[in-house]
């Protein structure tokens, strides 16, 4: 049994903070974040916006091209590292927003890696029958946990939400799931929370902390290796692969992984310019647009491959199967009824 992507959705908030406006905010330049990051804009939740607010209205998005009712979904997953409240769960106040009124719901928090972790534990439950259907979402309002006075992190990071329906399906994969975290190195990427103990809140408060550039250099390293894990333990080559969807953290990093997976640019998806790091939602951001715009082809191989606090990072290998009830014969399996034989 797999579980394909059957539905995707997005959501950005209207508002768009662009590096000519950063520059009014911090020194800096427009020249300095393309050159280092390769982002110009990045999208800012307004007031009435919230993480679960942007992760309903992705999710919406999903029931529809996927041609399903929110009455159909099982399961609620969100990914995120800025939860709409410290609990209920932003995926339990999703569930409620849809009205998917006989899902089970609970969030997840591998930083970037969030969305990943997410789709994997989703996959899992529907190929061991245990649900159908699950939504799983990105979403986040990290521009509420930014630094504004600090030039080396507030350049970087947006407001965003992506979702996918997975779907019970002979098709679609995963066909390898890597997750690998090192939280020894939590120092070098971290946030604060509202359970840290008062004595450890110290000027930098509840924002993001960042050593930009020891980030950057785990990060190309633990992409590639992940990417290559993934690929082969798919049972697949580097050439069989359609498009690498990774996070999208800096347009240098996403270069430096492709180049070293020997891959040509045309192969990797890249929209970090439009929205920043936008955390757990790069991922399906990235992929409902690469399908908005035609790029996706029933039966391509896609990579998502991401890296985040932690150090958390990982990857999958995913086929492309196309939305809702067009594309290749997906036909689903009764849950828990055994997977067909193949045909001799
Ligand atoms: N504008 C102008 N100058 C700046 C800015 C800015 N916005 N930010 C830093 N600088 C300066 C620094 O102060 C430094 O000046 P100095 O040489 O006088 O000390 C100089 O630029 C170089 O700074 P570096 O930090 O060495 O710059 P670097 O080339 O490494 O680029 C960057 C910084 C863009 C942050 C890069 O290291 C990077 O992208 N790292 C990865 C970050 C990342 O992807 N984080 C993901 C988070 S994922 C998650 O889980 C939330």
């Amino acid at each position: 049994m797999g579980a394909r992507i059957a539905g995707i959705g997005k959501a950005l908030p209207a508002r768009i903070l662009t590096n000519a406006d950063l520059e009014k905010m911090v020194e800096t330049t427009d020249e300095w974040i393309m050159d280092r990051t390769g982002i110009k804009e990045r999208r800012i939740a307004g007031e009435a916006e919230t993480t679960a607010t942007l992760g309903a209205e992705a999710a919406r998005g999903a029931l529809e091209t996927a041609r399903l009712d929110a009455s159909d979904i099982d399961l609620v997953i969100c990914g995120t590292v800025t939860p709409a409240l410290q609990f209920p769960s932003t995926a339990s106040l999703i569930q409620d927003m849809i009205g998917a009124r006989r899902a089970g719901a609970f969030d997840v928090n591998a930083a970037c890696v969030g969305f990943l972790s997410g789709y994997s534990a989703a996959a899992a439950m529907i190929n061991a029958g245990m649900c159908r259907r699950v939504l799983v979402i990105g979403s986040e309002t990290l521009s509420r946990i930014v630094n504004w006075k600090d030039r080396a992190t507030c350049v970087l990071f947006g407001d965003g939400a992506g979702a996918v329906v997975l779907e019970a399906s002979e098709r679609g994969g995963p066909a390898s799931v890597v997750l690998r975290s090192d939280g020894s190195l939590e120092r070098i990427l971290y946030a604060r929370g509202p359970a840290t103990p008062m004595s450890a809140i110290d000027a930098e408060g509840f924002c993001i902390v960042m050593d930009g550039r020891e980030v950057f250099r785990v990060a190309v390293r633990a992409m590639e290796d992940a990417a290559r894990q993934a690929i082969g333990d798919a049972g697949l080559r580097l050439e069989d692969i359609d498009y690498v969807i990774p996070h999208q953290a800096n347009a240098r990093i996403i270069a430096s992984v492709i180049k070293g997976l020997g891959l040509p640019p045309e192969k990797v998806i890249v929209n970090v310019s439009k929205y920043g790091n936008t955390s757990s939602a790069s991922i399906p951001l990235a992929l409902c647009e690469a399908w908005e715009e035609g790029r996706l082809q029933p039966g391509d191989n896609l990579v998502l491959v991401a890296f985040g606090g932690g150090l958390a990072w990982g990857a999958t290998v995913v086929e492309w199967t196309g939305l809702g009830r067009e594309a290749i014969d997906t036909t689903p399996t009764a849950v828990g009824a055994p997977t067909p034989a193949p045909r001799a």
